[in-house]
């Protein structure tokens, strides 16, 4: 059974807030593309070129005639993209960006690095959407000193906490294809390998990244928030990518996938950091904070030890700087 009715009739108007997601071509993103249209918020999608993009936002448009949608081209495996996106969209939001949620993601992708260098995972999952985050600053603290507030909502996973919990900088670094191999068919098949610490790797950064932007901004004094977000286990295009791109065995993804909820329930978590009026910065979002929360509704819950010390935190914000070559000053 679905919670996303009931949830969706709490939820207030968006209208008058500018919103910015990226990967909104299926799943959690194009949930929540789709009801912040439906909210009348502005909304600006930040998709790879594809025909999927196109598709999905004739749809978005489709089912929202009268709002304030732009498609944007961002494909978060290249810096050059994410900068190129970012200007697009200080031009088209004079107002500032009121909410900029960092959805997209790729999962279990075999050793490649990025035209930059770095884990295809690791650069599409959290750099790029850290490069973003700093280009956006400006429209952000603007939108904040507007109305008081704004938001930064990252999107993480029950993976964070397997198998370490420790962060490790070189999964940060200028390292991509020589992180660990493919791994064996047999370890593909069971969700375990360096496939899945790659992955594991990157969603431990998203929270993170939270982490120490929560209390970098807290520090400062900004208005802008930050927060987190899980989706427990979606049914969305994620797992048919990693099973085509062999990092899932079909036949135990088809029975670990009884467990999962809708796409559109999955989005409750980021949907709560964006529109709850009552969501505070440092909160997380999921539907539970343990390895088993796959299903329900989101609930808050707050940012964990393992990486919210300063020690994670320092180690996330220097591997981040180094990797898109600027400083990030708050
Ligand atoms: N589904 C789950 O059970 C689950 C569990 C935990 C966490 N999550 C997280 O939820 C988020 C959304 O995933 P989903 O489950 O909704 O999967 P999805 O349906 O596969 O959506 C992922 C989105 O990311 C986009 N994307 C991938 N690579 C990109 C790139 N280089 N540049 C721009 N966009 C790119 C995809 O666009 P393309 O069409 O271009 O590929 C797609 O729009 C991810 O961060 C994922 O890690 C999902």
């Amino acid at each position: 059974m679905s919670n996303f009715p009931a949830f969706r009739a709490t939820l207030p108007s968006m209208a008058g807030k500018t919103v910015v997601i990226t990967g909104t071509t299926s799943g959690t993103g194009n949930a929540a593309a789709t009801t912040l249209a439906e909210l009348g918020a502005k909304v600006l999608v930040l998709n790879r070129s594809s025909e999927r993009s196109t598709a999905s936002f004739t749809k978005l448009t489709a089912s929202s005639p009268d709002a304030d949608l732009h498609s944007v081209e961002c494909d978060l495996q290249s810096f050059a993209s994410v900068r190129s996106a970012a200007a697009t969209v200080a031009e088209l939001c004079p107002e500032g960006v009121h909410v900029l949620c960092n959805n997209a993601g790729v999962m279990a992708l075999a050793d490649t690095a990025t035209g930059d260098g770095f884990d295809v995972q690791m650069q599409t999952n959290h750099l790029s959407h850290f490069l973003l985050t700093r280009e956006l600053m400006p429209l952000l603290d603007r939108a904040a000193a507007a109305t008081g507030e704004s938001r930064i909502v990252n999107h993480s996973s029950v993976a964070r906490m397997a198998p370490s919990k420790t962060l490790n900088g070189d999964y940060l670094s200028k390292k991509g294809g020589d992180l660990g191999g493919d791994g064996s068919k047999l370890e593909n098949m069971m969700f375990r390998g360096p496939r899945w610490v790659r992955y594991n790797q990157s969603k431990l950064a998203n929270a993170a990244f939270t982490a120490a932007l929560h209390n970098r901004l807290q520090t400062s004094g900004s208005k802008v928030k930050a927060l987190v977000a899980h989706p427990g286990l979606a049914n969305t295009h994620l797992q048919k990518t990693s099973v085509t791109e062999g990092g899932m065995g079909s036949f135990f993804t088809n029975i670990f996938m009884k467990f999962s909820q809708p796409a559109e329930d999955g989005a409750m978590g980021i949907l709560s950091c964006m529109c709850l009026p009552g969501a505070r910065s440092g909160q997380f979002y999921g539907p539970g904070s343990g390895a088993a929360a796959f299903r329900g509704r989101a609930e808050p819950f707050e940012l964990e030890s393992y990486y919210d010390n300063p020690a994670t935190r320092n180690l996330l914000w220097a591997k981040s700087e180094e990797a898109i070559g600027t400083a990030f000053d708050l």
